[in-house]
């Protein structure tokens, strides 16, 4: 075995071939090739100018264009005032903590109401460390990816009680000591709590340096991350970490935008390489236009520049001219998420009391999708079924639940409901059953292999830990409800006088011409607006 070794970003590379690769008469490629190829992206980024960031000039007037512009535009969001404001550094990082897990997979607008929520209830790690776990998937509820909420509430007791308090204080110990602190978070509130010199790399940022570098390899492989993490520690300000990271974050998500990004009003225009390409295929189309085009263009402009390195799109084809810079950060293609289907089931009582209606809801296992969660109960389709198995399998279900038998009487079909999970897409099947008082009776919480569940009126179902699927479960069934009582109501009215009970039954087991002989529900005649978004 020969070895050849490098270092890359201070570690140790060790290449291995085989020995007897290395003299083989197919071997057409020469060495340097070779350890070209072999060599991961992050070191082709390194030595690559075009890709990279090497002139000192150019980095000071980049962080320069980019601070000032940070200061004139950027938004006013409360985790920055607080950034700012408060002068105790627990309490800071502990505010930007928040922010930067809240801002994982969602947008700033939906996150602000959140944020200002969260933190008028658990103003300090002390009053979070407090909390329930119930309490805090409450006051998570909609946002999704729920771990998140559960790992900063394990993440506040564990500073509590492990560290009196006190926030780990480096990039480095925040993403060793604190659950669901990775690299990106752990500098996130190292450079703007701290001030520690160090850049972070998230969507916005991958888009700003590919663009800006024209780094057309796959931007989510391991090599072209760790590259990028290398740029932005290369270009981050060293007075103003905090501010910077910030900027190239705004910028990402106002100017540079994934699509219509708006490169006029970009403090970064100058620098960017995919603009120079553009602005480059444009001039050449121009000429050809006008006829004094001296060499044939070619459809992927700016070659020269670079000569074609593993970190350039990867072929002529990939080069679209209708999508100008958004040629860049260049993504795989996602595996599409995998299908499933669930029954679910709103189980519906009225309260002995007052008449008010409450709904049945379980608690999910302590691990998982959607850990501790409330939902209605809900059952994983292995296959299509007829809606007369489907029934089956929930009134089974439900009188495992419930704890005594479950009959057929109410339970009717109320539509589909579609939610896209990060990997999953998942259709309910809808269904709703109202209990008679003697059922509901017999449902006791002692028996413990049971889950959890309890009974909640339409206001504490809104204000528990329920996801953001149920919520719309439960709007289709409110929906298609509705529907039924007022389809009702105009059939009494076209009747000229309420049915009797006995007409009434008449009327609801009577199949209509076009149903095939098949019952349908009222529900089946609002099938389509229930499909509606929700
Ligand atoms: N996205 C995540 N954190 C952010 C921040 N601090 N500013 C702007 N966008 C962000």
């Amino acid at each position: 075995m020969s070895k050849l070794r490098t270092t890359v970003m201070g570690r140790k590379t060790t290449f291995k071939r085989k020995e007897n690769e290395k003299n083989s008469p197919q071997r057409k490629r020469s060495c340097r090739e070779q350890i070209k190829e072999e060599l991961p992206r992050d070191l082709s980024i390194k030595e690559n100018s075009y890709h990279s960031f090497k002139d000192l000039i150019e980095i000071h007037s980049i962080r320069t264009s980019l601070l000032s512009w940070y200061d004139k535009s950027k938004r006013e969001l409360p985790w920055r005032r607080m950034a700012v404001t408060e002068s105790d550094l627990n309490k800071r990082a502990y505010a930007v903590w928040v922010s930067e897990i809240m801002l994982q997979q969602t947008q700033v607008a939906t996150v602000i109401n959140y944020y200002n929520k969260w933190m008028q209830r658990w103003s300090t790690l002390q009053d979070l460390a407090k909390a329930t776990l119930e309490e805090v998937n409450e006051m998570w509820s909609g946002l999704g990816y729920y771990s998140r909420g559960r790992r900063l509430h394990e993440g506040a007791q564990k500073v509590v009680s492990e560290f009196k308090g006190e926030m780990p204080k480096s990039a480095e110990e925040l993403q060793k000591l604190l659950p669901g602190v990775g690299r990106y978070t752990a500098a996130a509130i190292a450079s703007i709590t701290f001030g520690q010199v160090t850049g972070v790399v998230d969507g916005n940022v991958i888009r700003v340096l590919c663009r800006s570098r024209a780094i057309g390899a796959d931007s989510t492989s391991p090599a072209v991350t760790e590259g990028l993490w290398m740029l932005v520690n290369t270009l981050v300000d060293p007075v103003r970490p905090g501010d910077f990271n910030q900027a190239m974050m705004e910028l990402g998500a106002t100017v540079c935008t994934p699509k219509a990004p708006l490169c006029s009003e970009c403090p970064l225009q100058t620098h960017c390489r995919a603009y120079r390409q553009v602005m480059k295929e444009r001039e050449i189309v121009l000429k050809r236009l006008l006829g004094n085009a001296t060499s044939k263009p070619s459809s992927t402009p700016d070659i020269e520049e670079c000569g074609s390195c593993s970190l350039c799109l990867p072929d002529k084809e990939s080069w679209d001219s209708g999508l100008g810079v958004m040629n860049f950060p260049r993504k795989p293609t996602k595996k599409p998420p995998r299908t499933e289907r669930t029954l679910t089931c709103v189980v519906t009582r009225k309260k002995d009391t007052d008449d008010t209606e409450e709904y049945f809801l379980v608690q999910r296992p302590n691990l998982g999708l959607l850990a501790g969660m409330w939902e209605f109960p809900s059952i994983l389709l292995e296959a299509e079924l007829t809606e007369k198995k489907q029934k089956h399998i929930i009134l089974d279900r439900l009188t495992e639940l419930m704890g005594s038998s479950v009959t057929d009487t109410n339970l009717q079909r109320m539509g589909e409901v579609v939610h896209i999970f990060s990997h999953i897409h998942q259709t309910y099947h809808v269904y709703g059953n109202m209990l008679s008082d003697t059922t509901t009776d017999s449902v006791k919480q002692e028996e413990t292999e049971r889950p959890s569940f309890r009974w909640l009126t339409e206001a504490e179902f809104h204000q528990s830990a329920v996801s953001t699927a149920m919520k719309k479960v439960f709007r289709l069934f409110k929906h298609s409800s509705r529907n039924e009582k007022l389809f009702d109501k105009c059939d009494k009215q076209n009747h000229g006088s309420e049915k009797s009970g006995e007409e009434r039954k008449r009327r609801k087991h009577k199949a209509p011409k076009d149903s095939g002989g098949r019952q349908l529900s009222m529900v089946s005649f609002f099938r389509s607006a229930a499909k509606e978004p929700l």
